[in-house]
């Protein structure tokens, strides 16, 4: 391709629509920078109420140091699918005995809370049940991942939903509460003391038990987030939790980067598609950054880049579908098989022929160029924000060069041909004094949750306190 003068027009035509999605590196550090100041306004005495970028306490103030041990119940709701698990740890592992997905059917997701509750408890129920757990009163560990306002490890008052979910009666209101209620309007079983994690939590803390320097958790699926290790006498938002001089405690923080955005801070770089997904999304205004990063949406905005330029006549013969012209028709992982080396122009055809489409070779590479600009976008982004966490922790451990781990989940990082690459390359770009490793979490959450639930029994019993 390239030498047919009609051809290169098409492309350089192309291009142009896609330059507004371009990040060049400037750009990027100026982005990392931007949320460098949310970071210390999230965690703010007086700053915290109105900012952007929430940066919640969690309560989690310890990592796994592989001496943790037990049985325990964990929930997983947050992605697209509910689950259910009973995990043991144990000196040298962490191992799921026996797990259970359960559907939220979509009109459950946009429902009323307590319809939710007791389908959850309901699903809880039916698997203590068969696994014959009823009478052991298990610690139960609740990997909850929506923006909650922690009050204590058991105490989680749910801010706001984001992804797909909006029932009724859950914002403002403790989530573990509300699932507590559920279970004992049942009657038949019972739980133990239970942990409220958020996924990104439940997945560093998975990690670090493998990896005792992982104290970072990032979630690229359904939604994206990151948590970290901060240093405590910096979370100025909790009350209570003072630091004598020369102590070195730390708390993890729940940043919701997927906030970012939010009060108009990344409007230089929005595009007039990210503005549609906006507009369409069931929460508007909400939760700006991930809209531009994540599985929920990615799919989307190529679809919308089709549809431009299919009116535009560079695409398809200037012949639309109803299928394409249909939102949500274009899902988020065809973007990871059109970018498949070997099978990717394969997968393509077959793609667009199923979304009623005739392509030619010329749209094939253009298809194929813009899932590309998109998901690199995403990981270039992702890779301004994770440089922001592992630099800030740099300069808190008045390190010259900081060496960390970070652990990582979601169907975008997973799943995607070359994203992990990309946003890995980007990062040591934009922090060139962190060496940072990278561990792909498995059953993060869960057994993450577990862990959490774990490190808080070990921390009680060492000091007495509680956690
Ligand atoms: C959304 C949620 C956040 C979660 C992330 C990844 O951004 O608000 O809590 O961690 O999705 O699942």
């Amino acid at each position: 391709m390239g030498k047919d003068p009609q051809l290169e027009e098409t492309l350089s035509k192309v291009q142009k629509y896609l330059e507004c999605f371009h990040l060049p590196l400037e750009k990027l550090q100026e982005i990392s920078a931007r949320l460098k100041k949310d970071f210390n306004r999230g965690l703010g005495k007086h700053t915290h109420h109105r900012a952007a970028v929430k940066m919640l306490p969690t309560f989690v103030t310890a990592t796994p140091d592989g001496t943790e041990k037990g049985d325990f119940l964990a929930l997983d709701l947050g992605g697209t699918n509910f689950r259910v698990l009973h995990i043991r740890v144990n000196e040298d592992e962490q191992r799921v005995m026996k797990s259970q997905n359960c559907a939220i059917p979509q009109e459950m997701m946009v429902g009323t809370g307590e319809q939710l509750f007791d389908h959850i408890a309901a699903c809880l129920g039916e698997f203590v049940n068969s696994q014959d757990l009823k009478g052991q009163t298990l610690p139960l560990g609740f990997t909850f991942s929506f923006p909650c306002e922690q009050k204590e490890i058991d105490k989680s008052i749910l801010i706001r939903w984001t992804k797909g979910f909006n029932c009724s009666g859950v914002e403002g209101e403790d989530v573990v509460k509300l699932l507590k209620e559920a279970i004992h309007r049942r009657g038949d079983y019972d739980i133990g003391s239970v942990a409220m994690v958020n996924d990104t939590v439940g997945t560093m803390m998975s990690c670090g038990y493998k990896d005792q320097s992982c104290e970072i958790g990032m979630i690229i699926g359904t939604g994206t987030n990151a948590c970290y290790m901060e240093e405590l006498k910096n979370v100025k938002r909790v009350e209570g939790m003072e630091v004598k001089e020369g102590e070195n405690r730390r708390m993890c923080i729940n940043t919701e980067w997927g906030g970012f955005g939010d009060d108009g801070a990344l409007k230089d770089i929005l595009t007039e598609y990210d503005e549609e997904v906006d507009r369409t999304s069931i929460n508007p205004g909400i939760h700006t950054f991930e809209k531009m990063i994540s599985g929920m949406y990615l799919g989307e905005i190529v679809r919308l880049v089709l549809v431009k330029l299919t009116q535009e006549k560079l695409l398809f013969n200037g012949e639309t579908s109803k299928a394409l012209l249909t939102p949500g028709t274009f899902e988020t992982r065809f973007i990871s098989e059109i970018e498949k080396e070997d099978k990717g122009v394969e997968n393509t055809k077959k793609i667009l022929a199923d979304l009623g489409l005739t392509s030619n070779a010329v749209d094939l590479h253009i298809v194929r160029l813009i899932c590309d600009t998109i998901s690199s976008r995403s990981a270039r982004l992702c890779a301004a924000a994770l440089a922001t966490i592992v630099n800030r922790i740099r300069v808190n451990r008045k390190l010259d060069h900081l060496k960390t781990t970070v652990g990582v989940d979601g169907a975008v990082y997973r799943k995607h041909p070359n994203f992990s690459e990309e946003l890995q390359d980007m990062v040591r770009r934009l922090a060139p004094q962190c060496d940072i490793n990278f561990i792909v979490s498995e059953d993060g959450s869960g057994k993450g949750a577990a862990m959490v639930t774990a490190v808080a029994q070990r921390t009680v019993c060492l000091c007495g306190t509680r956690y």
